[in-house]
């Protein structure tokens, strides 16, 4: 029997692939065959991370800030240019946070936060949808996994206004981007990762890298997420085993919202 988590031949753009879950993400889909492109704000960061994780596969860096729609739409037109015409999977990982306290969360913790977490992955899929659908098959559909947060499906009450709801609604988005594509060999389903050691839980752990013992509490499992978890969750829902979900939401938590 052939590897059913195979992505042979496939290519995947994964937005903020160059640190923390999206390159988590990013080295998993190498991992199964795929030709990978990555972003970052920066080139040259994007370039740096893309020769790192080149040892298992092929890898490409792309600079792009994703704060506005016209950067969306040029990083498809850059795409194009350099990568071709055939999208498999996008991953719109890249996201921002803001926590405050609600008598100080400030107006300006709303726009980038909803511009970064939620429009632009809209955006990007939008762009995109020519080379997705060129890439995507009634057998075996091309993907789009928004990365969304268990803080959008339950109450976690982490004084990140704009950022849990920004999450709540990219799920919504990805259910209506699933049934409106269907059609079209496209299906999209979200991830709702738990607490995973990336920059944005970096203050939920200590130097030695230990996990605040009040946050292990709230976790069934006791423990944050792993690389290859959620490595392994996106290959999954990247791969022709999976190609019959679509509009599903999957936590990954160890048990926070399913447990809860
Ligand atoms: N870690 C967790 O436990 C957890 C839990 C639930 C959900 N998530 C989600 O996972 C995703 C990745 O977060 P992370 O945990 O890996 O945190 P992170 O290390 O802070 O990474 C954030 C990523 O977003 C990118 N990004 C931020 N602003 C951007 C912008 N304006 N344009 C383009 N890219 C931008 C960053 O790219 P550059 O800095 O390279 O530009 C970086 O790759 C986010 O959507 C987050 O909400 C994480």
């Amino acid at each position: 029997m052939s590897n059913p988590f195979d992505l042979a031949g496939k290519t995947a753009l994964v937005t903020g692939g160059a640190q923390g879950l999206g390159r988590m993400i990013a080295e998993g889909l190498m991992g199964a065959g795929a030709r990978v492109v990555i972003t970052s704000r920066s080139a040259e960061k994007a370039a740096e991370a893309a020769k790192e994780i080149s040892t298992t596969g092929m890898c490409i860096g792309l600079g792009a800030d994703l704060s506005t729609p016209q950067a969306a739409v040029d990083l498809a037109k850059e795409f194009r240019k350099i990568v071709g015409d055939e999208l498999h999977v996008l991953v719109n990982n890249a996201g921002q946070s803001w926590g405050a306290n609600i008598d100080d969360f400030p107006d300006e913790a709303w726009g980038n936060v909803l511009a970064v977490n939620l429009q632009m992955p809209f955006t990007l899929v939008r762009e995109f949808l020519p080379e997705l659908e060129k890439a995507g098959h009634a057998e075996d559909p091309a993907r789009i996994l928004n990365i969304g947060s268990i803080a959008g499906a339950t109450a976690l009450r982490l004084r990140a206004y704009s950022y849990s709801s920004s999450k709540a609604a990219i799920h919504q988005l990805t259910r209506d981007l699933a049934g409106d594509l269907v059609k079209r060999n496209i299906t999209a389903n979200a991830i709702l990762p738990g607490y995973f050691p990336t920059g944005m839980t970096a203050h939920l752990r200590d130097a030695e890298e230990e996990v605040n013992p009040k946050l292990l509490k709230t976790i069934p499992m006791k423990r944050m997420g792993k690389p290859d978890e959620i490595a392994a969750l996106a290959v999954f829902l990247s791969c022709k085993s999976s190609a019959y979900i679509t509009g599903a939401a999957i936590p990954m938590d160890g048990g926070i919202v399913g447990c809860g």
